[in-house]
């Protein structure tokens, strides 16, 4: 591993962009300054490059069963990722009926363990509650998995009711973990599905019929709620447009932790995509579903007044052909997810970044460190700061290339963004100060991605802890700035 000096780089934090120099001894960054001379140490030029610390994507789904499939798996997923500038993902670990906590965990340990070429963490959803569950809670977080995923939706399999939401948002704040929802209503979803099939109503645009923004605002609002009698912070995952945007802002406007994320799709697709003919629309199903077009301003709105704090993927990537089809006569039978984690940093930097919309500083926050903070893994993930991991971009803002399934590394035989064209473009990656990607070339092992402990009371109990002014309390990791 050695000693290296990434040199003439521009670096791009949150709040700043300078010129300097990082000097990285094996893992780590072990300084940041003008003019490093480090005998010894191997020269990267990062002249006319931005040095980013690497993406922190905090919402992946790899070999996740869904829909009776099995979403890509890890060994293609994370080359595509690393290519694309993410050094980091938080997966979904869930728990199948009947199962314990701690199975889960050492289920999808296994599965990628060997398996991954980025670091990784966890989140664990809930998807069936007994007492003996709610105990493992404690369990969980001492494991480094401080993070609990509820779907509110997915009536068929992983749903949950609100006693077991308000019950796990409970148990999670005692030790400082951080509930994430799906939120969508699932038993509305069921039953207006139904009818529309009964209707004879089965092409994929039906998906986003049964699936109204209201349905996915209503959720939020109760999550929201619910979050608020049982005093603990609530995280809402891929929030597709205003009527749930809303929600949080106007809970965050009275001081409560309420944070969002937002994914690509939701700001670079649009629901025409569900009208595309032989059944390429349900390339696009996913849920929520894409929705109207003048959401995406919406949402970059919602981006900028900070209602939203993170972008992540919901990498769930399926083949059209085998998999998507599996609902060719029934669009509940789609498999439900897209893909993207490959082309998210360089489709958010050429119609993000380079049309104004968000600064570049503001790019590294919404994928970077505001994700490390919120799932308790920063400063080691999520910043290029003495001590962290030296897990950096080097990010060519000139390099052009049209997105296209053909020549990607995502193991689905299609592509979400397929004929964007694209400007700017990771160059090379370090994960833990390794090169693992050269000149846009993958040439790390399939295997070197180890397991990231999260910490609990990460960033979203920083509200909490200062509206009753004792900071300090129950704080087992340091995070600057409330969000
Ligand atoms: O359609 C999606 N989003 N699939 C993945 C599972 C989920 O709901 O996040
Ligand atoms: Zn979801
Ligand atoms: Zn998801």
């Amino acid at each position: 591993m050695g000693k290296k000096v990434i040199k003439n780089g521009c670096i791009v934090t949150p709040s700043d962009r300078y010129y300097a120099d990082i000097y990285i001894d094996g893992d780590k960054i072990k300084s940041i300054g003008q003019d490093l001379h480090i005998p010894e140490a191997e020269i990267i030029n990062a002249d006319g490059l931005y040095v980013l610390p690497g993406a922190v994507d905090e919402h992946t789904h790899m070999s996740m069963p869904n829909g009776g499939t099995l979403s890509m798996p890890w060994e293609t997923e994370t080359v595509a990722a690393a290519v694309g500038g993410t050094t980091t993902i938080v997966d979904f670990a869930i728990q199948e009926k009947g199962s314990s906590l701690e199975d889960t965990i050492h289920k999808w340990r296994a599965r990628a363990t060997g398996n991954t070429a980025i670091d990784y963490s966890l989140h664990i959803a809930i998807t069936d509650l007994t007492d003996e569950i709610i105990r493992e809670i404690p369990l969980a977080v001492e494991q480094g998995v401080a993070t609990f995923k509820l779907f509110m939706a997915y009536k068929e399999d992983k749903m949950v009711d609100d006693s077991t939401l308000f019950q796990v948002l409970k148990k999670a704040k005692e030790v400082g973990g951080l509930v994430m929802v799906h939120a969508e209503n699932g038993d509305v979803i069921s039953l207006l599905q139904d009818q529309l099939i009964e209707e004879g109503k089965v092409q994929p645009l039906y998906h986003a019929v049964s699936r109204p923004i209201e349905i996915e605002a209503e959720a939020t609002r109760r999550a929201i709620a619910l979050a608020k009698v049982a005093e603990a912070p609530i995280f809402i995952v891929h929030v597709s447009g205003e009527e749930s945007a809303e929600e949080i802002r106007r809970a965050r406007s009275k001081g409560q932790p309420v944070y969002g994320e937002t994914c690509p799709h939701y700001l670079f697709l649009d629901e025409s995509y569900y009208d595309l003919p032989n059944f390429e629309g349900a390339k696009y199903v996913c849920s929520p579903p894409l929705r109207e077009k003048f959401q995406q301003e919406k949402l970059w709105s919602a981006i900028s007044d900070g209602t939203i704090q993170t972008i992540g993927t919901d990498h769930c990537s399926f083949n059209y052909k085998e998999q998507k089809h599996l609902g060719l006569n029934d669009f509940r039978k789609i498999p439900n997810g897209g893909n993207g984690i490959e082309n998210w940093i360089q489709l958010l930097y050429s119609y993000g970044v380079s049309t104004g919309k968000i600064s570049l500083n503001k790019l590294v926050e919404l994928t970077s460190s505001n994700p490390a903070k919120l799932m308790g893994l920063y400063p080691k993930k999520g910043s290029i700061s003495i001590g962290s991991d030296a897990d950096i971009v080097l990010f060519d803002p000139e390099i052009e290339q049209q997105i296209t399934a053909a020549k990607q590394k995502q193991g689905s035989d299609y592509n979400f963004y397929e004929g964007f064209k694209i400007k700017g473009s990771p160059r090379h990656v370090l994960l833990r100060g390794e090169v693992i990607v050269e000149n846009g070339s993958y040439i790390g092992c399939h295997s070197q991605g180890e397991f990231v402990k999260a910490q609990p009371y990460g960033a979203a109990y920083d509200m909490l802890s200062q509206k009753r002014g004792n900071k300090g309390e129950n704080q087992s990791n340091k995070v600057t700035g409330a969000l």
